[in-house]
């Protein structure tokens, strides 16, 4: 299968799983910017890599709005978020994302925080969402788990969008 791989990522970690994905596929990854100089007609299947932001996927949003064109092809989303894999609520904040558009088939990979390339605009929400979480003592986990800049992508866990894309 011939694949468009397209991302868009603020801070690098979906832009990272797109360029696995264009390792193992051979082929290259687009970013989201540059969509419009790309002919989709000449492509078999579409993956689109994009960061969540407050549960939205970047780049969802455009993706949906194109399935009318894209009728007949193969079409997969990934979220990358810094929400651990086993997070227990993923699944349902994935039903949200994607469950309207059973189409495009949905996938989530760990990606991280890097509070050093962040825009000052996420910055200071992260830090709201530091304040809140401090006056919860049972999100002490959670507040741990943003306080700093972490890396938490890995290569197997883009292995079932792998997989996907490769079917024949
Ligand atoms: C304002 C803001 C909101 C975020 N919301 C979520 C979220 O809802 N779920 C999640 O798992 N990660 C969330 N994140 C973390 C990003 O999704 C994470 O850093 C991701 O790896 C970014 O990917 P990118 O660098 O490709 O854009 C948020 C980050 C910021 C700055």
């Amino acid at each position: 299968m011939k694949v468009l791989i397209l991302y868009s990522s603020k801070t690098g970690f979906s832009q990272r799983y797109a360029q696995w994905l264009g390792e193992a596929l051979d082929c290259q990854a687009v970013p989201f910017k540059e969509r419009k100089r790309v002919d989709m007609s000449g492509y078999e299947g579409i993956v689109l890599f994009g960061g969540l932001y407050a549960g939205q996927m970047s780049g969802l949003k455009w993706l949906k709005k194109q399935l009318p064109a894209l009728a007949g092809k193969r079409i997969a989303a990934v979220a990358v978020g810094c929400a651990p894999m086993e997070t227990p609520d993923l699944p349902e904040s994935m039903e949200k994302l994607f469950g309207v558009t059973p189409e495009i088939k949905g996938f989530y990979c760990q990606g991280g925080l890097d509070y050093e390339h962040m825009g000052a605009v996420d910055r200071a929400m992260m830090a709201a969402l530091r304040a809140a979480l401090k006056a919860q003592p049972d999100q002490a986990d959670m507040l741990e788990g943003i306080s700093r800049s972490f890396d938490g992508s890995k290569r197997e866990y883009l292995e079932p969008v792998v997989q996907w894309a490769r079917r024949p």
